[in-house]
């Protein structure tokens, strides 16, 4: 349980400079006082990022748009309205308010009001802008629970507010409102069906980001395992044929095979809903890693709702290792 001591505690550590790890619908991030380019840096020291990466901007209500963003458009404004808080990321131009150290550099700032009782809490005691990215490792799996943070950074956070397991689980869908046509940058826990039906004409979502989105580096959001992705129906046999040939597997058994005898190390049960299978996702990877799998056989969701955000992260999980 959070008391509202520990929110109080929060902003003094981020008023001073310090670093919060804070629960979100989506996933934990890493928080510091956004206009504060020292706290800042701390942030991309603790998690090994490289500095030119920028992060998202986080608010207590979307009233505070205009502080934080110069000439929102009346697109991007709807969709604030409509889906924050929640797990939508927007990507404006940059406020006077915002340092460049938060935006590595550039002109254009990511803003998000996020849904979780205990970050707005704290959003709004502390009364700034919080520049938060997910609470894990440069390329590694993002946490949905305290303890993962606890595992991933330890000591290099100042404070650690527990509000549970989070809901969505992957990171929020993030929108570029910078050009003349609206366009999905990152896939996430906003589908693109509904952010389409609320706007009333559809989205690109670009192969490769003309901008720089370290979310779009293959080699994201990666367990330790190497991922491989089959077909559905080739999830059975490659597992256990790589678990013959010496690997220790795991296994994301998709729904229509939760029935079939499997060979592997560790198997995982893929859940119909993918509102289940997002809010465990990051879990499965995490455990099959401690479980000393070296191999993971997956296949992708259809590739509709939360399945677009699954997908991808999928996918990153399977892409090439040298990629930063
Ligand atoms: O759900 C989330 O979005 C979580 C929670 C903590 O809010 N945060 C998160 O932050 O996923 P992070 O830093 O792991 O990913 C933020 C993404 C990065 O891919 C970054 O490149 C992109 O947002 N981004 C931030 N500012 C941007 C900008 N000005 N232009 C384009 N992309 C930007
Ligand atoms: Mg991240």
């Amino acid at each position: 349980m959070i008391r509202a001591s520990d929110i109080e505690q929060a902003a003094e550590v981020l008023r001073a400079g310090g670093l919060v790890a804070l629960p979100t619908e989506t996933v934990y991030g890493l928080g510091a006082d956004a206009e504060n380019p020292a706290a800042v840096a701390r942030v991309y020291s603790a998690k090994g990022r490289p500095p030119t990466h920028p992060l998202i901007v986080h608010l207590a209500g979307a009233e505070h748009l205009d502080s934080w963003a110069d000439g929102v458009p009346d697109a991007a404004r709807l969709l604030a309205e409509r889906f924050w808080p929640g797990p939508l990321t927007l990507v404006l131009r940059r406020g006077s308010r915002v340092p460049l150290e938060a935006t590595g550099g550039l002109e254009t700032v990511a803003l998000r009001v996020p849904n979780h009782p205990v970050a707005l809490e704290l959003l709004k005691v502390f009364g700034g802008g919080v520049a938060a990215p997910s609470a894990n490792r440069f390329g590694s799996v993002s946490p949905t629970t305290a303890d993962h943070v606890r595992a991933e950074l330890g000591d290099a956070v100042d404070f650690i507010l527990d509000g549970g397991p989070c809901e969505v689980g992957v990171e929020s869908t993030i929108v570029d409102a910078t050009g003349d046509t609206l366009s999905i940058l990152r896939p996430g826990g906003v589908t693109r069906e509904s952010l389409e039906e609320a706007l009333g004409f559809p989205l690109a979502v670009p192969e490769a980001s003309p901008v720089r989105v370290p979310g779009q580096h293959p080699s994201h959001y990666a367990p330790r395992a190497r991922v491989v992705l089959v077909e559905p129906d080739e999830v059975v046999a490659e597992a256990a044929r790589a678990q013959d040939q010496g690997h220790q597997v795991g296994v994301f058994l998709p729904p229509a095979f939760a029935d079939a005898p499997v060979k592997a190390h560790a198997v995982v049960r893929v859940p119909d809903s993918d509102a289940t299978y997002a809010h465990r996702l990051y879990g499965y990877l995490r455990e099959l890693d401690e479980q000393g799998c070296d191999l993971i056989i997956a296949s992708l969701p259809t590739e509709a709702g939360l399945g677009l955000a699954i997908a991808n992260r999928l996918r990153r999980a399977a892409g090439p290792r040298d990629a930063g």
